[in-house]
């Protein structure tokens, strides 16, 4: 038995946001946006879209590259901190958008590395599932819902996508991924959060007035962890898998901040026109953004059979991960 990734799908929204229109929002210059952190613009889904309407487009691309049936999809898995509602899921929505009616259906929670645990517990699940052949996994999110536009410390790093992975169960023996590790630590909790909203502080007159309903974020302490986090377990799953650095063909990192992705090709030994990025175009999308790194190089045949690719990222919880995977 293999788990093979067949397929990709991508969507982002219409809306360009730039860092020149955001310099008319808050106190910010677009030198400053580039200088610290390499992002251009955004996509803002506007105030019809939800996050499952974004996951249906990447969706819907994806089963046409896989060349399925909907209704042949036995789960689908949707990793993001930005779902449509508390309950029902996100993955539900998606199931009747798209007629998936043989799936299962749950959300992952790990923010960032959403993408990275969801891969993981697919290709588990499918192990141990006797006739679970496609697993259909999306990382989405509108974080423009959670971001607050009065804070410039915020409001320039993220955007809106979702990206969608197709896995299959094939009768040979190889998976596509070849090792992973992932991680937490709670104790992080406070530094990439956001307070209210849940059950600890439900929505109250009192919490919007004192903005509690958005990413609340210690940048500095962030940058630092993210760039040991994601080298570490980027290590350890090159480890697991028998390879060293000069066998990965690309690094796709999650995309935050072009000073992160650079400290860990660094410290990793990885030159930089190996690393994936995008972020120039899209900021961070949080659980999308590995995968929509990953449709733009499979659209864009950039990955051959046998390559080797490593995926990392890192996210409010904290949580990280990567995963190595050939092609
Ligand atoms: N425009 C202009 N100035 C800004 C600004 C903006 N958009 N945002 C912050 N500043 C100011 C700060 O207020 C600070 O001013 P002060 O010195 O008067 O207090 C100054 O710029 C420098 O801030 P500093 O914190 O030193 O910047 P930095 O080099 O650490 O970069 C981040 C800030 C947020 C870009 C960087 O810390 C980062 O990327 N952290 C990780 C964030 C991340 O990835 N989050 C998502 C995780 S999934």
């Amino acid at each position: 038995m293999g788990i093979k990734i067949i397929a990709t799908g991508r969507y982002v929204p219409e809306r360009v946001l730039t860092n020149a229109d955001l310099e008319k929002m808050v106190e910010t210059s677009d030198e400053w946006i580039r200088t610290r952190t390499g992002i251009e613009t955004r996509h803002i889904a506007d105030a019809s879209q939800a996050t499952s309407d974004m996951c249906r487009e990447a969706a819907k691309n994806a089963l046409e590259m896989a060349g399925i049936a909907p209704s042949e999809l036995g789960a689908i898995v949707v990793a993001t901190i930005t779902p449509d509602h508390s309950f029902p899921n996100t993955a539900c929505l998606l199931q009747e958008e798209i007629g998936a009616k043989n799936a299962f259906c749950f959300d992952l929670s790990a923010a960032c590395s959403g993408l990275i645990y969801s891969l993981v517990t697919a290709q588990a699940l499918m192990k141990m599932t006797p006739n679970l052949k496609y697993v259909l996994v999306l990382g989405a999110e509108k974080l423009s819902s959670i971001v607050d536009w009065d804070d410039r410390n915020t409001c320039v790093l993220f955007g809106d996508g979702a990206a969608a992975v197709i896995l299959e169960k094939t009768d040979d023996g190889n998976d596509s991924i070849k090792a992973y590790n992932l991680g937490a630590d709670g104790a992080c909790k406070d530094i990439l959060f956001m307070p209210a909203g849940g059950s600890r502080m439900p929505a109250s007159l009192e919490s919007v007035q004192n903005r509690k309903h958005f990413i609340n974020m210690t940048g500095k302490e962030v940058f630092k962890f993210a760039v040991n986090a994601m080298v570490s377990s980027s290590q350890q799953a090159m480890t697991d898998a028998g390879v060293a650095p000069d066998d990965i063909k690309f690094l796709v990192p999650h995309q935050a901040n072009y000073r992160i992705l650079k400290a860990v090709a660094q410290r990793l030994d990885i030159p930089e026109e190996r690393v994936y990025m995008n972020l120039n175009r899209y900021g961070n999308t949080s659980a999308a953004s590995i995968g929509l790194c990953l449709d733009e190089m499979v659209r864009n045949n950039l990955l051959q059979k046998g390559d080797k690719v490593l995926l990392t990222a890192f996210g409010g919880g904290l949580t990280w991960g990567s995963i190595v995977l050939e092609w």
